[in-house]
């Protein structure tokens, strides 16, 4: 939505460029969010692409430069979203398995003075987080923009929950309602099982939970 990305047939590479309309994102987030997302998935040395600022002067803004990053090829049939967990390899489940015990483990981590900040996996085809045909390793090809946990944290703290009907609270409904949704289809947790989590369920009730799965159904995520 707030960028465009490009790529020269057979290149290696894609550019991306970041509209105006968006000028919260700038340089320093972009690097800042880089070096978080590297560091907190440093167990899974393939998942983040290279990438590389260029910027025509010293100064530049964001939306005047060029994200250059590895090109990953993947496939709208291998979404995770849709894809059938059978036919993929023991390596690229594992992969899942791993990147959602890492989110997890983020998204529960109330207790560091700065909240976490998780990927945004929550676009609707999946396209954020792929699988790579060449090699089955899964890929976080969008690296910018990270859903900090600072609201569902704070809510925690003062003994709340997250209201998931809320339209002010759509996009950690969203990253909750995905979360679970692989939880069951990679990992064959029970709605029973991830309701007793306790990183799920510090931050939403039990209605919650049912709002979610409810959501994830009629967005065609059900199993
Ligand atoms: N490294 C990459 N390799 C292949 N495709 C990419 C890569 N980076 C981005 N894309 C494609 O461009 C789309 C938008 O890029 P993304 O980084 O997700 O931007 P935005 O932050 O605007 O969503 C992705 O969903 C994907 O289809
Ligand atoms: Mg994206």
């Amino acid at each position: 939505m707030h960028s465009k990305v490009f790529r020269r047939e057979n290149s290696t590479y894609v550019l991306q460029i970041f509209k105006e309309d968006a000028p919260e994102l700038t340089v320093e987030k972009l690097n800042a969010e880089y070096v978080y997302l590297c560091r907190a998935y440093s167990a899974m040395p393939t998942l983040i692409p290279r990438q590389c600022l260029r910027r025509p002067y010293v100064g530049a803004s964001l939306q005047e430069s060029v994200l250059v990053k590895d090109y990953v090829p993947h496939r709208t049939e291998l979404a995770l979203t849709t894809v059938d967990p059978a036919e993929l390899d023991a390596t690229t489940r594992q992969q899942i398995a791993q990147f959602l015990s890492i989110t997890r483990n983020l998204l529960a981590d109330t207790s560091a003075d700065q909240p976490s900040m998780v990927p945004d996996f929550i676009d609707p085809d999946c396209a954020n987080l792929v699988i790579d045909i060449r090699t089955g390793d899964l890929k976080l090809i969008d690296t910018n923009r990270l859903i900090s946990t600072r609201k569902p944290a704070r809510l925690y703290a003062e003994g709340q929950v997250l209201d998931v009907t809320e339209d002010r609270n759509f996009i950690h409904g969203l990253l909750f309602r995905r979360m679970l949704f692989l939880e069951m289809k990679f990992l064959d947790r029970s709605r029973d099982d991830l309701m007793r989590d306790p990183a799920y369920a510090r931050y939403l009730s039990r209605a919650g939970f049912e709002t979610l799965f409810a959501a994830s159904e009629a967005a065609g995520e059900s199993l």
